[in-house]
């Protein structure tokens, strides 16, 4: 079958030694919004593709979001990086969305390799921190503009772009940055699309048009003013660990299920429309089990695990800070605690509404407990959760393009993650959100030895100007 991009397709085969070395160079900046230590090197990587911006011709501003307090410290918010590139009014816009901050990762946490360096695998796994989620899709973008360029073909489409160096820590500053440029940079945007989540499986690309939200919580217990010897407190004080991890085992079950009241009375009801969706899906649990070496699904049937994943909340605990967690044994009390878990919401569950049921039951469950150490609850980061619908244009193009490079109908999917501007892009530039994935399941995204597969990252770079492609035949 004859395309009309096939020089861009033999270009990124041709180049693809440089494109993963890109890779290498932006892995390579340890941009971890979650440390504070780090907010340097952050800031580096958005200097770092506003750099690359400009010397692709765009127009380029470094947006500053102001500061933020972290541990009494106060320390700037990375800049948003926004990009032009082309203003042909015959041309459809598209703004483009992705995020250069990236997880925490250390060599001790069970990584083979140094994570901040990228390791190119014999099976064709690059692997390093932030290779998929999201610094592989985003260098994507700008290769595909680069190969453009090369070739000498035109971009059939404006751009905009929108990278933020907060999405894993909650995106602070954003939404109001997104509402004032709706009418400056982003202005006359027609389609949103960002590539910033996973395929189902590891076969099949997907276009994705749901995304949970997430409310962190923090729970702060406090006793004594210092740590205690056990020896000589213990049994004698109220600890605050012990009254912390009472309070936290009545939160969810061990199936999953969310035990704070309320909470699924905001739940959209499931209708058997969508609920043979499910079934349509081409998922396998057995897949999954394999990818994560551990037969421990809550669920027997695909479609309940898929439910659970794409439309009903789901309430995690995440860690206790201040609790001793070192090799050996040590018999300290902590003095204080905190608590962390955090829930993903679903249509139509509220922020607020759930904020106010959350701390109202863990400051009523604190009371039963009986306990004289203080305690605290508050919600540290709210993100909405979005669903859009797979019948816009966006998505026919996004449809097309998944056909044209890999010559298969896409999944349509909903995703359990949250990517907390996409409903705030939808919204203030009245356009509509394409999510397009350019990894695969088996990503292990946050995790230990994050990977994106070298055919994913080439031919994700394909599928970006295949995209364009079609946007501007619409
Ligand atoms: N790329 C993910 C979002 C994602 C993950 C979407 C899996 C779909 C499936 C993103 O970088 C992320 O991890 N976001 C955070 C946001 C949170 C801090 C509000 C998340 O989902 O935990
Ligand atoms: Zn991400």
């Amino acid at each position: 079958m004859s395309d009309s991009l096939e020089k861009l397709y033999k270009y990124v085969e041709d180049n693809k030694q440089y494109m993963i070395d890109q890779l290498r160079e932006v892995v390579a900046i340890p941009s971890v919004s979650a440390e504070s230590g780090k907010r340097s090197e952050v800031i580096r990587m958005g200097h770092w593709l506003r750099d690359r911006l400009e010397k692709l011709g765009a127009k380029t501003k470094l947006a500053e979001l102001g500061n933020q307090e972290v541990d009494g410290k106060t320390i700037p918010l990375p800049p948003v990086v926004l990009g032009q590139y082309g203003s042909d009014p015959n041309k459809k816009t598209i703004t483009i969305y992705g995020h250069y901050d990236v997880q925490p990762a250390y060599k001790s946490d069970g990584w083979d390799t140094e994570p901040f360096t990228l390791v190119q695998a014999e099976d064709g796994r690059l692997i390093g921190r932030g290779a998929t989620d999201d610094k592989g899709p985003v260098l994507g973008w700008l290769l595909c503009l680069e190969a453009h360029q090369k070739l000498g073909l035109d971009v059939p489409v404006n751009l905009k772009f929108c990278f933020e160096g907060m999405e894993e820590s909650g995106s602070d500053g954003l939404d109001d940055l997104i509402v004032r440029e709706a009418d400056g940079w982003l202005k006359g945007t027609d389609f949103t699309c960002i590539s910033d989540d996973n395929w189902l499986g590891t076969e099949r690309p997907c276009l994705t048009y749901g995304l949970r939200g997430n409310n962190y919580y923090h729970i702060e217990v406090s006793g004594p003013s210092a740590d205690l010897h056990s020896g000589v407190f213990g049994g004698v004080v109220h600890e605050p660990m012990t009254a912390l991890i009472s309070v936290m085992s009545k939160l969810v079950d061990t199936n999953g299920k969310i035990l704070i009241p309320g909470v699924y009375d905001q739940v959209e009801a499931l209708t058997p429309e969508e609920d043979s969706l499910y079934n349509a899906i081409a998922f396998k649990n057995s897949d999954m089990t394999k990818d994560l070496q551990f037969d421990g699904l809550i669920h027997d049937s695909e479609a309940d695990v898929l439910k659970s994943r794409m439309r009903y909340p789901s309430l995690s605990l995440h860690g206790i800070e201040g609790a001793f967690y070192s090799p050996g044994c040590k018999t300290v009390i902590p003095s204080k605690v905190i608590g962390k878990f955090s829930i993903r919401t679903v249509p139509d569950m509220d922020i607020d509404t759930l904020n106010k049921l959350v701390i109202d039951y863990v400051e009523d469950e604190f009371k039963k407990v009986g306990s004289k150490c203080s305690v605290t609850v508050s919600c540290i980061h709210s993100g909405r959760w979005w669903y859009s619908s797979p019948n816009n244009p966006n998505f026919v193009a996004g449809a097309n393009a998944i056909k044209r490079i890999f010559n298969i109908q896409p999944d349509f999917t909903r995703e359990g993650g949250s990517i907390p501007i996409t409903l705030t892009f939808e919204e203030a530039l009245k356009a509509n959100v394409l999510l397009l994935p350019m990894g695969a399941s088996n990503d292990g995204a946050h995790s230990t030895n994050e990977k994106l597969d070298q055919f994913n990252f080439l031919n994700g770079i394909k599928l970006f100007g295949a995209y364009w492609d079609e946007i501007s035949k619409l």
